[in-house]
This record gives structure tokens, sequence and C-alpha cells, in this order.
């Protein structure tokens, strides 16, 4: 299965990535993973990314597009992926495209988590993130068992610098603006389905599970 998750910040989207990544054994790539290791590695790309994350914008499409088309052509990802962060503008979903065309690997579907801007702006305020694996929780929605300490590693819980409620406002306009348009460039395709993430975790899953099952039987 090859997979493109689309929705707003906040929509929940990395969360389900890794429910969904087990479910159906695929690779999982997320760029809110890979930018961050690559400015922690203070790599020549990771430099240019960071200073657009930190304001809320959006990290140039040259930067971005290879950074993630080099990560889809390691061996693991043969079996299948699940993409959470790209593409996000139209040049970034025609170079996808692209890059997937020539393998003769094309994709299965995108998955649209639908959620309202205020309530994308009350789950981000209250995210805390494990420094060490990325897993996400909330002050008011899912608490960890002990204070500031990942359940699942005992990595440190910490805030995004861009989770300010001013930058998660500006980075819902930048989604307005710049990312919203793929809804069309898959619709188009076949490829767009909606999923309801306002719900429990496992509700939501639910759904995008209904969802993907769907989108594979229609492309057999
Ligand atoms: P990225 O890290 O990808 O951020 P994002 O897309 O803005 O998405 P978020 O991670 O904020 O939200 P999410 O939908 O994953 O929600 P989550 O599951 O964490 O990107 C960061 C930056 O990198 C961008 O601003 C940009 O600068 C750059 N970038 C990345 N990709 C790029 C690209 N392709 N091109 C250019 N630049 C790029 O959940 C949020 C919170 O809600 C958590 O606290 C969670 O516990 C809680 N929650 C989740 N589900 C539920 C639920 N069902 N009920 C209650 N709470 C829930």
């Amino acid at each position: 299965m090859r997979l493109v998750l689309l929705g707003p910040p906040g929509a929940g989207k990395g969360t389900q990535a890794y429910r969904l990544a087990d479910r159906f054994d695929a690779i999982l790539i997320g760029t809110g993973d890979i930018f961050p290791e690559n400015v922690k590695g203070d790599t020549p790309l990771g430099r240019e990314a960071r200073a657009y994350m930190e304001n809320g914008e959006l990290v140039p499409d040259d930067v971005v597009v290879l950074m993630v088309l080099d990560r889809l052509l390691q061996p693991d990802v043969a079996n299948g992926f699940i993409l959470d962060g790209f593409p996000r503008t139209l040049p970034q979903a025609q170079a996808l495209e692209n890059a997937l065309a020539d393998q003769d690997r094309p994709l299965s579907g995108a998955l649209k988590f639908v959620l309202s801007d205020e309530l994308a702006v009350k789950r981000l305020a209250g995210r805390r993130t494990c420094v060490v694996c990325k897993r996400t929780y909330n002050v008011e929605f899912k608490r960890p068992s002990h204070e500031n300490v990942c359940d699942r590693c005992g990595g440190e819980l910490l805030q995004r610098p861009d989770d300010r409620e001013e930058t998660v406002r500006h980075r819902l306009e930048v989604y307005h603006r710049d990312t919203e348009p793929l809804e069309f460039f898959f619709w188009e395709r076949g490829l767009l389905r909606e999923v309801e993430a306002d719900g429990s975790e496992d509700h939501v899953t639910e759904r995008a599970v209904e969802a993907i099952v769907d989108l594979v039987e229609e492309r057999r």
C-alpha cells in the first residue's frame, strides 16, 4: 500500500500514521520527523529548513522534494509506505507522481483527515512530543502516565516551538492556501477519501482503515 495523508496541522495525521503503518505493515515516512533529523544533524538541507519550520512557513519545494524522494528510494520502502506531511504543494505532488511513475509504483490513495481550525488550535496548544521517539501526547486529551515522560520509551516530552497559538494560526493559513488545493489534484485521479478526524483516536483509526480497504479494493 502506498498512501498519502492530508489534513490541517493538528488533525491527527501523525497519531494515525503510526497506527496505520502497524496495521498495514507499511513504512512510515513523516516530514515532521525527517526535517528535525536533518536540522539536528546540522546538514546543509537541515540548516535551510530550520528557519522556515520555526516560523510556521513551508520549507521550499526543492529542499523538501530532495529529502523525501531520497527516503523513498531506500530498499525498506519497497513493500509500501505512508507519507505524513508530503506532498503539501502542487509541485511536490507532481514530483511525487513522477517519481512513483518512474518506479512503476503508483499511489494507492490519499486520505484527508477533516477537522475544524478551532479544534486544531486546541489540540496543538496542548501537544507534547517525545524528543526521542516522536510520539505525541496531549495535556488535555492524552496524558502520559508520568508527567513529561514518554510511556513508550521514557524520553522527555516537550512543546514544539511552532505549537504556540500564533504560529499554529499561521500554519493553518498556509495550509488553506498551499495544501488544500491538493485535494482536487488527488480527487481528479480518483485517489481522495475523507475521514472525519473529530472523535476518539480508536474511532478515527476505524474510519481510516475502512477508507483504505475501500481504496485498495477499488484499485484491484
Ligand atoms: P509537521 O510536523 O508535519 O506538522 P503538521 O502537518 O503541521 O502537522 P502536525 O504534526 O502539527 O499535526 P498532526 O496532524 O500530525 O497531528 P498529531 O497527530 O500530532 O510539519 C512541521 C513543519 O515542517 C511545517 O510547518 C513546515 O515548516 C515543515 N514541513 C513539513 N512537511 C513539509 C512539506 N511537505 N513541505 C514544506 N514544508 C514542510 O496530533 C495533534 C495533537 O492532537 C496531539 O497532541 C495528539 O495527541 C492530539 N490528538 C490526535 N488525535 C486526537 C483525537 N482523535 N482526539 C483528541 N486528540 C487527538
